[in-house]
């Protein structure tokens, strides 16, 4: 079973992905955390330079190869081994950022994205996908509060932000057996019991993914 997390900036998304491990792992559950950019040797060094607020000349097509030439260890190294073993696999972040952030944020062409994330994850898809959904503004105000490590990304306008969010709604309406939204301007506990009813049913076999 292959989970990954997704939303726009300050939604909480790593630590409540941490939380929801810790649980699994304490319910017995044999799962495996990752996360994207990164989770491998060559991704670590690959976000530390997609992330790197000097790289401001960094070109948007670059970026996307970046992101997808992380991704691809990550599937290749990571993902795919964890699922052959029949892990449960939780992933921060998959090619649905590509789509938000790389496509309807900085507009590059959607189809284009979907054929190199194709190529990148051989077709690898979620079998369920949670979208942690928050205002934009209610999110950034929470990563500037937070003292979070700022990324490149971090730097773009609060209009580029909403086209992410609005293209992760996109998304979910165009597949909406694989995600589920919840609303992350909530308590952390509360997103987190949320997210533990999901998983658990999903694993059971009760959520249609
Ligand atoms: P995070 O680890 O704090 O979620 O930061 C990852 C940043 O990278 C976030 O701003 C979203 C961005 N990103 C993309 O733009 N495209 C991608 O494909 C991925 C995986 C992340």
């Amino acid at each position: 079973m292959f989970i990954t997390l997704e939303g726009p900036e300050g939604s909480g998304k790593s630590s409540q992905i941490r939380l929801l491990y810790d649980y699994l792992l304490a319910q017995g559950v044999a799962v495996r955390l990752t996360r994207e950019p990164g989770g491998t040797p060559i991704g670590d060094e690959i976000r530390a330079c997609v992330h790197n607020v000097q790289n401001t000349a960094m070109c948007p097509e670059a970026e996307l190869l970046l992101y997808s030439a992380s991704r691809a260890q990550l599937v290749w190294e990571v993902i795919r081994p964890s699922l052959a073993a029949g892990m449960v696999v939780l992933c921060d972040r998959y090619y649905d950022s590509t789509l938000a952030y790389q496509g309807y944020g900085r507009g590059l062409d959607l189809t284009a994205l979907r054929q190199i994330t194709h190529f990148a994850t051989g077709g690898l898809k979620p079998d369920l996908t949670l979208l942690l959904d928050i205002d934009v503004e209610v999110g950034l105000a929470r990563r500037t509060d937070g003292g979070v490590e700022m990324n490149r990304l971090d730097l773009e306008t609060v209009a580029f932000h909403r086209r992410v969010r609005q293209g992760y709604h996109q998304l979910a309406a165009q597949e909406p057996s694989r995600w589920l939204t919840i609303d992350a301007d909530r308590p952390p506990d509360a997103v987190q019991t949320d997210l533990r009813t999901i998983v658990t049913q999903c694993l059971r076999g009760h959520v249609n993914t």
